[in-house]
């Protein structure tokens, strides 16, 4: 078997032929499942009159193929494992076919299987060659008539996109309904669900008056779980309307809650299809977290009926400017309806871990790739959230009243069309007169951009000169990198007044919080007019997506922590302040000498706790230490055991320096109030669960009281996990084992409360984790088939910095194994899983070669083009 071969951007052509409409119908069997096409198709005008048809089609078993009703007998075309053409077809036609496929034997999640029983789809990006032969491309766009033929009893209910025409009873207890959705689109979008579902029912009139019929469909022990999720979607209806002035335009929407699904969700036109993770909510079974996660997904699909389904990409290089864009959308939405600073703190503190790691590694790709082999794997923290942030710049750079203008351009332009990069970025450059032409490498350059700078006063001129030089590093396959266009947002805080000091530029005033333009490798501002030494604040928001060294010293930090009118940046300084204390501890650590505390942390966190409250959710935040995995990665060596014996012993230091503030804020922060997922209520119980989370790294009697006592009470998940997990995570497991027992019986009929037994268990610093999750892979709730039960199990393991990155290489070759396995299963989340050993470069000598040698056993298998592209590129 030959290699699978890279698809290149350069190489893009329109398609010769396209399909106007298009009908189905499809005869459910869970082994025989009949596909019927019938397609309206056209030669491009500027198409060759010769050119072959060429249909994508893949698992299909073909039954019969007609052109304008004459049936073709086997010489008048071609069918191989991805292929179907035909050489000889007319300007106009009609082709017919009929296929059968088996959805009980489809374990890849992509085109349609069957979950849980029902019948569900997921064709985005390419999984519509397996349901039918088609031109399986984003830029083919038709209208749709799919007609669903089901068994009354097993199948009662049965959906596809669009707005039910007909339906009626046939022979031998089956029934059938037809939709029709009169919005072009192309087949990635196209969704059919069948199944045994119930639903809830709601009303939402838009801004011009239509009536749209809400549908929130799912299996029916999960009916009292779908609230939240109803009330998000309507919304995000208002914002988007008022955000974007972008109205639904169907007159029913339907979200459908599936248990087995390889990603969150899933935009089909009218038809959302969701990971019953991202949808199901209810006080006791879910936390905070994923309500919050919840209205997020809830959002950005539904903000796709615009961004992505009226306005498509024009190939799969172009996923970001659909994804970018949405997640940019969702994000904002969050930030309106909850608490924006916490918002984007969440955020940037995420994509700093997770992003800037990809960014680092042998993964790394631009945001507009130029080739890859297998399109699931890209979709990727860069194609979304560092898309997300490129449109975030966007909109700095030419200012919020452009950018709506801009957007609305683009809505009305390309309406019903497939279009790139390019449109979008084109409609911002045309309404803001900006010159967005250096802007357009952040979509092909890899890598985090490092930004030095450095400041200095000058008392006799009352100047202050602020130097910034940015530098890309090489990534594969880019050696070279040009200056990028970024802007900087930044005040200058006065360190006698505390006071953001007027800035004057060019001998212009630009105000007391401005941005800054780099576009040169390296370039100096003077500011005029500084009267008072001042602490720059730089990257105010984390307006762009760099990492930003400056050489602040701890008590420059100490008072931008307390001074910075940026709330973001408050929190970083915060962060920064803790960062280098735990840089002294780890080499501590590393050369065995004993361990002390920075006690500028420790009074840091004390005028925090003891000053005046504003924001508790934001607060929660800033008591929050960086996270591992966010230490790691400022680490030129990964050292596991050091990061986490330090980050430990800040947090035992800190517990026990503050331990009567950290109780006075748990008991001011609990109430009896009914569960809501309130900003407020979220608010209070994150303060008070970090506050429990100190106080349980010393394991005291009084914390771990409390601990216990939280458990029992059984308020809320939110709570309740919390406490578990701290619980499940000390050395107390005579505490442990009796809550860990009762929880997983209590909820042993509910997978998504199990998926969170499984990821508390995992995650623990102790030892004996390994061989936890040996344990649990055979426990009857666990299924190597289900991806919510792989992240939560064997995911979240390979997370665990301490357990996965054991010396004995255990870690390491479980993850393999699993990936081999997956890897015949289902090939998208088994690429998805080998990230973590992508990553060896960061680690010591001994980890390297373990890890290599895992990537190598890999590569020996027959492999899927998915784990294949993922390991080439990780041993490259
Ligand atoms: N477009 C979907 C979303 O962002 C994700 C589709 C993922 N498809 C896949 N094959 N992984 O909401
Ligand atoms: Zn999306």
């Amino acid at each position: 078997m030959s290699d699978p071969q890279p698809v290149y951007l350069s190489d893009y052509q329109p398609p010769a032929y396209r399909v106007t409409h298009t009908e189905l119908t499809f005869d459910l069997d869970p082994a025989a499942t009949r596909v019927k096409a019938r397609l309206l198709i056209e030669r491009h005008a500027k198409a060759d009159a010769n050119a072959p048809l060429v249909l994508n089609g893949e698992h299909l078993k073909l039954i019969s193929l007609s052109i304008d009703a004459t049936p073709l007998n086997e010489s008048a075309y071609q069918v191989d494992a991805e292929t179907l053409s035909i050489a000889n077809v007319p300007e106009r036609f009609v082709l017919e076919s009929e296929v059968e496929i088996a959805p009980q034997e489809n374990t890849a999640l992509e085109g349609l299987y069957q979950s849980n029983g029902m019948y569900c789809t997921q064709c985005e990006a390419e999984g519509f060659r397996r349901i039918t032969f088609y031109p399986d491309r984003p830029d083919v766009m038709a209208t749709f008539k799919v007609t669903v033929i089901g068994d009354q009893q097993r199948e009662p209910v049965l959906l596809a996109n669009g707005n039910p025409l007909e339906r009626g009873e046939l022979e031998g207890g089956r029934h059938f309904v037809t939709w029709e959705d009169p919005h072009p689109k192309p087949c990635y979008l196209f969704a059919l669900v069948a199944g045994n579902l119930h639903s809830v029912e709601d009303h939402f009139t838009t801004m011009s008056g239509r009536e749209v019929t809400l549908q929130v469909w799912v299996e029916q022990e999960n009916l009292d779980k779908t609230e939240h999720a109803m009330a998000s979607l309507k919304r995000a209806m208002v914002w988007d309307e008022q955000a974007y002035g972008r109205e639904y335009d169907l007159d029913l929407f339907m979200i459908v809650a599936v248990n087995d699904f390889n990603m969150g969700a899933m935009e089909n036109k009218g038809l959302n299809i969701f990971n019953s993770a991202a949808v199901l909510t209810h006080p006791h079974t879910a936390t905070d977290a994923a309500f919050q996660n919840v209205e997020g997904i809830v959002a950005h699909e539904y903000f796709h009926n615009w961004s992505g389904n009226r306005v498509t990409c024009r190939d799969w290089f172009q996923l970001s400017l659909k994804e970018g864009f949405t997640v940019f959308r969702d994000q904002c939405f969050s930030a309106d309806t909850n608490s924006a600073p916490v918002k984007r703190i969440q955020d940037v503190s995420f994509f700093r871990t997770a992003q800037f790691a990809e960014d680092a590694g042998p993964t790394a790709h631009p945001i507009r790739p130029d080739h890859f082999i297998e399109i699931t794997n890209f979709y990727t923290l860069t194609i979304y959230e560092k898309g997300a942030e490129v449109v975030r710049m966007l909109r700095n750079l030419v200012g919020e009243e452009n950018f709506r203008r801009g957007s609305d351009l683009y809505f009305e332009r390309f309406d019903g069309q497939a279009v790139t990069i390019e449109d979008f970025v084109g409609c911002m450059a045309e309404t803001s007169g900006e010159d967005l032409s250096q802007f357009m490498r952040w979509y092909s350059q890899a890598g985090t951009p490092d930004i030095d700078a450095h400041g200095e006063y000058d008392y006799v001129h009352g100047e202050y000169h602020l130097t910034l030089r940015q530098r890309t590093p090489a990534t594969p396959g880019q050696p070279d990198k040009l200056p990028l266009h970024i802007p900087v947002r930044m005040g200058l805080v006065g360190t006698k007044s505390g006071q953001d000091l007027t800035l004057t530029l060019n001998g212009e005033k630009i105000g007391k919080d401005a941005v800054i333009h780099l576009r040169d490798d390296e370039q100096t501002f003077v500011f005029t007019d500084v009267a008072e030494a001042p602490v720059p604040s730089l990257l105010r928001e984390f307006s762009a997506p760099v990492k930003l060294h400056f050489p602040y010293s701890r008590e420059d930090l100490a008072f931008l922590l307390t001074h910075d009118s940026d709330g973001f940046n408050r929190w970083d300084a915060g962060q920064r302040l803790a960062l280098l204390a735990l840089d002294d501890l780890i080499a501590a650590h590393r050369n065995s000498v004993e361990k002390v505390m920075d006690s500028r942390v420790v009074d840091a966190f004390k005028t925090l706790l003891n000053g005046p409250i504003s924001d508790k959710a934001v607060l929660a935040e800033m008591l929050t230490l960086p996270s591992e995995a966010y230490i790691a990665e400022q680490q030129p060596i990964v050292d596991v055991d050091a990061i986490h014996a330090a980050r430990e012993f800040v947090r035992q230091s800190l517990a026990l320096a503050l331990r009567e503030e950290f109780v006075a804020i748990y008991e001011a922060n609990v109430t009896e109030e009914p569960y809501a997922p309130t900003p407020e209520q979220i608010a209070q119980r994150s303060l008070k669960n970090v506050a429990l989370s100190y106080l349980m790294s010393i394991e005291d009697e009084q914390g771990l009281a409390l601990c216990e006592a939280q458990f029992s009470a059984d308020h809320n998940m939110t709570d309740v996990r919390q406490a578990l997990t701290l619980l499940v995570h000390s050395d107390r497991d005579d505490l442990a084992s009796p809550a860990l027992k009762s929880f997983g019986e209590k909820w042993a009929h509910d997978p998504l409360v199990m998926d969170q037994w499984f990821t508390i268990q995992v995650s623990r610093p102790q030892g004996d984790v390994l061989e936890r999750v040996k344990y649990l892979m055979q426990h009857p709730a666990f299924s190597l088939k289900n991806p919510n039960k792989v992240r939560a199990l064997i995911g979240a393991f390979a997370q665990n910095r301490v357990n996965f990155h054991r010396l004995d290489g255990q870690g390491y070759q479980l993850l393999a194994d699993v990936v081999i396995e997956l890897n015949r299963l289902n090939p998208e989340i088994a690429a998805r899983l080998i990230t973590p050993l992508t990553r060896w470069q960061r680690f010591d000598e001994t980890r390297q070669v373990l890890m290599r040698s895992q990537l190598e056993r890999i590569r020996q298998q027959p492999l899927s083009p998915n784990v294949y592209e993922v390991v080439e590129k990780a041993l490259a």
